[in-house]
């Protein structure tokens, strides 16, 4: 339901219309993308999953958690993916679900990379990756319970043009299924971040050594999944300063507003990951120079409050924000934050479980 939001709302700046590509978005309070680790059978999004996201469907605009492209591509327990007709009639439930109540979402395409174990896909594939470095500072959660993560194998240069032809029909498929559009997963130590950085892209040739050679592999995947669901239906995820997953870059801006201007006008959004509170806040904030390079709707996420999101917004270095953990605990937090009210607290404990707890029972202001 669309309702015209009166002059008191509008004063207020994340309550302003948003245009993205032919969407308008009603607020700037998009809900971050966040694995939950609760697919059903095959990898597939059930009628759980469907409530969960119609229940957050306040939203100027929701992304769906990272959503593996290829079978190998899973980087955790019950993620799920965007490969199989069953996957495809999964998410037709949630995008039914989230259309019906007035929503808009777009889903995240994701390709974990060597952030991923032989056990986390059915064929018990090897993971693969720009180079054969492990993650060594911390431990991958599989069925078997949490074990080292393995070392990947270096993917060969004649393999990139499937991986690229993944992420294309990933986006088609997510099309078929009723998402408004796609995120491309470039953020967080996944696949596409391992090439952007030096830290794990020790490659020598065409996809590694200079920043034009590490960005290739991004810009590549870009092109493929506007030429498939056209460019007003693809944003791009970017986190410049996040070490998950063992990342490591020796010149965060230089590579990153290069990214940012590599993107410039070939999509719809960037969506920034630059921590402005909490024990990752960033002590140098690049996003201004991002905004500046790419030119286009910029999404900031990392710690905002409702007070720092219009600080942000009135800046003018983004135009939305995306709210992560508040979202995942408020299924109302549009409102919340539109009266300032207060939050319900997360339950960190059910962020990788199983089932409705933690996932669907966060009380609304109307039930407390
Ligand atoms: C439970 C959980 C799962 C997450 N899964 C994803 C994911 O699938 N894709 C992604 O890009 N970021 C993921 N993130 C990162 C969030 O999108 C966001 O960047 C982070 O929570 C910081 O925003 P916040 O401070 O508003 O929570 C996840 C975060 C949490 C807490």
């Amino acid at each position: 339901m669309t309702t015209t939001p009166d002059a008191s709302v509008l004063a207020d700046r994340l309550f302003r219309p948003l245009q993205l590509g032919p969407l308008t978005l009603p607020n700037r309070v998009v809900m971050a993308p966040m694995t939950r680790t609760r697919a059903g059978e095959g990898h597939a999004p059930t009628a759980l999953n469907a409530q969960y996201f119609e229940q957050r469907a306040s939203g100027g605009l929701l992304l769906s958690e990272a959503t593996q492209v290829v079978q190998v591509g899973a980087g955790g327990v019950r993620t799920p993916g965007i490969y199989s007709q069953a996957q495809i009639e999964g998410w037709r439930l949630v995008t039914k679900a989230v259309h019906a109540a007035g929503g808009r979402i777009f889903l995240q395409l994701w390709h974990a990379g060597r952030a991923s174990h032989p056990s986390l896909n059915d064929e018990g594939l090897q993971p693969v990756a720009p180079s054969a470095i492990a993650i060594d500072d911390r431990k991958v959660f599989t069925p078997q319970g949490l074990v080292p993560y393995p070392v990947p194998r270096a993917l060969e240069e004649h393999e990139l043009p499937g991986i690229v032809a993944a992420f294309a029909q990933g986006a088609k498929n997510a099309i078929a299924a009723g998402f408004d559009g796609v995120e491309i997963h470039g953020a967080n130590g996944y696949l596409i971040d391992q090439f952007l950085r030096d830290g794990s892209n020790l490659r020598t040739d065409r996809y590694g050594g200079s920043i034009e050679n590490r960005l290739r592999l991004l810009v590549e995947i870009t092109d493929a999944v506007v030429a498939a669901v056209g460019k007003e239906r693809v944003g791009v995820r970017l986190s410049p300063w996040v070490a998950h997953n063992n990342m490591k870059d020796s010149n965060p801006p230089a590579l990153f507003t290069a990214a940012a201007q590599a993107l410039r006008g070939k999509i719809v959004y960037l969506h920034v990951i630059e921590p402005v509170a909490g024990p990752a806040k960033v002590a140098a904030p690049i996003l201004p120079l991002l905004k500046e390079a790419f030119g286009g709707v910029v999404i900031a996420n990392g710690g905002y409050t409702g007070e720092t999101a219009r600080a942000v917004l009135q800046s003018g270095a983004a135009d939305a924000v995306a709210f992560g953990v508040p979202f995942l605990a408020n299924p109302d937090l549009p409102e919340r934050l539109l009266r300032n009210a207060p939050l319900n607290a997360p339950n960190p404990q059910q962020f990788f479980a199983e089932g409705p707890v933690g996932y669907t029972d966060y009380p609304r202001l109307s039930t407390l």
